[in-house]
């Protein structure tokens, strides 16, 4: 099933007839209401006519409107937010305190991405703290309901942006001079959003704070929706090692028309070849590589490139394997441009080695609901970086289409309850 719609209204159907375009604050759910309701709250937000799906990125316009939203429904449940030093958010059900159980996930999309990457978690983290409170549970430690910045590095190209600086796993310089495609800075963008960006940077304090961390996410893949016990949640084992890499060829920009192909430099050849490369280095192994982006400079359709720039996205079960499947591209890179006369630079803009979530914690959750199973995922996630420095787990949660960073990317809303459920279990298990 591709194209499946999701369970929001559409855009038109959005309450109270708003105009396209008029842009008000979302009004918060009343509380008690399920995870679908909520996601529906949001579902006109970052609406992307152009690429379809939802573009909600790092501290812009759309994602700003979801954290107004995010501390909206926090107030609407007596959860007192915080915005720490790198922009992630923290509502907190109790005073901030150690042995903090902290859940959530992001509000910001890929291009064009899907209704649940990233909501999903945020949405079931609220409804969790429902459902405790309507059974009177009264946790024996804080509960933190986070929203991190930047997951998806879709404005300044560093997936999990806030996690990583949270954890000091990036260096505050480096992510105060990444820049969005028109330029701005992120030290202009947080200034933008009232922040401080000299403040941006490894936050032990906060850390410190926090005892667990569990972030309930959309399956991407359908190894759930491949399964005969049909379960519709899991947990997850493992992430695979990933990085993304900048290459830049230069060559020769000149006229379409009048330049004879002997006198060419053309850096949209080694380009085009090294894409290619990237899927030939795949056969015969489980790893991805990946070219989603290329954008040749000036980009004129009767114009010769004089450069190009692609990202690649690599990711294999080991850093060893990721390095070595990037080498092999890279190697053709330089083949090819020094074929066409060209210059090749590559630049490491990330990494991340291979995640394997806490055992220990994944069998006791695993336990806790009677046995779920645990699969490894090729997605990157903030609970892959706080893993490092927290006991951390995850909550997969059914994708009829196993589509994600794309419009169809979909969750039924009773496998969404069952989520939330899960979710509420595990909390009351780590908080009780
Ligand atoms: O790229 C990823 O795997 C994640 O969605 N940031
Ligand atoms: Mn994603
Ligand atoms: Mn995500």
């Amino acid at each position: 099933m591709t194209g499946a719609t999701p369970p929001h209204p559409t855009p038109s159907s959005r309450r109270g007839g708003q105009v396209e375009g008029a842009r008000t604050a979302v009004q918060p759910a009343a509380r008690g209401q399920g995870v679908a309701a909520l996601l529906a709250e949001i579902a006109d937000v970052g609406t992307d006519r152009f690429r379809g799906g939802y573009s909600r990125h790092g501290f812009d316009r759309a994602e700003r409107e979801l954290r107004e939203w995010f501390a909206g429904q926090a107030a609407a449940r007596g959860l007192a937010v915080r915005t720490d030093r790198n922009g992630n958010l923290w509502a907190w059900w109790g005073e901030p305190g150690p042995g903090a159980v902290a859940t959530g996930s992001h509000l910001d999309s890929v291009p064009g991405g899907g209704a649940f990457d990233g909501p999903l978690g945020v949405a079931s983290a609220l409804a969790a703290v429902d459902t405790l409170r309507q059974r009177d549970f009264r946790p024996s430690r804080p509960v933190a309901v986070v929203v991190f910045a930047e997951e998806e590095g879709g404005r300044f190209g560093v997936p999990c942006l806030g996690s990583r600086l949270m954890t000091g796993a990036i260096d505050a310089g480096t992510a105060r001079g990444l820049r969005d495609q028109d330029g701005t800075s992120l030290a202009d963008a947080v200034r933008a959003a009232g922040m401080d960006p000299a403040r941006l940077g490894r936050d032990d304090e906060s850390l410190a704070l926090l005892g667990s961390f569990v972030e309930l996410h959309v399956e991407q893949g359908r190894q759930l929706d491949r399964r005969p016990e049909r379960t519709p949640v899991a947990l997850a084992s493992s992430i695979l090692a990933h990085g993304r890499w900048r290459l830049t060829f230069r060559g020769e920009g000149n006229h379409a028309g009048s330049t004879a192909v002997t006198e060419r430099r053309d850096p949209m050849i080694p380009a085009a070849t090294t894409v290619l490369a990237a899927r030939r280095a795949l056969a015969g192994t489980e790893a991805r590589a990946t070219v989603g982006r290329i954008v040749p400079k000036p980009g004129g359709t009767n114009v010769i490139a004089s450069s190009v720039d692609m990202w690649l996205d690599a990711r294999a079960v080991s850093t060893s394997d990721t390095r070595g499947l990037v080498g092999e591209i890279v190697a053709a890179a330089g083949e090819a441009a020094e074929a066409e006369g060209c210059a090749v630079e590559v630049r490491e803009e990330s990494f991340g080695d291979t995640v394997l979530f806490d055992p220990t914690l994944r069998d006791e959750l695993a336990d806790r609901l009677g046995g779920v199973p645990a699969l490894p995922t090729g997605a990157g996630h903030d609970a892959g970086i706080l893993a490092a420095r927290v006991p951390t787990a995850m909550l997969f949660v059914r994708n009829p289409t196993g589509i994600s960073h794309a419009p169809a990317e979909y969750a039924e809303p009773e496998d969404c309850e069952a989520g939330v459920a899960a979710l509420a279990r595990v909390l009351e298990h780590l908080a009780g």
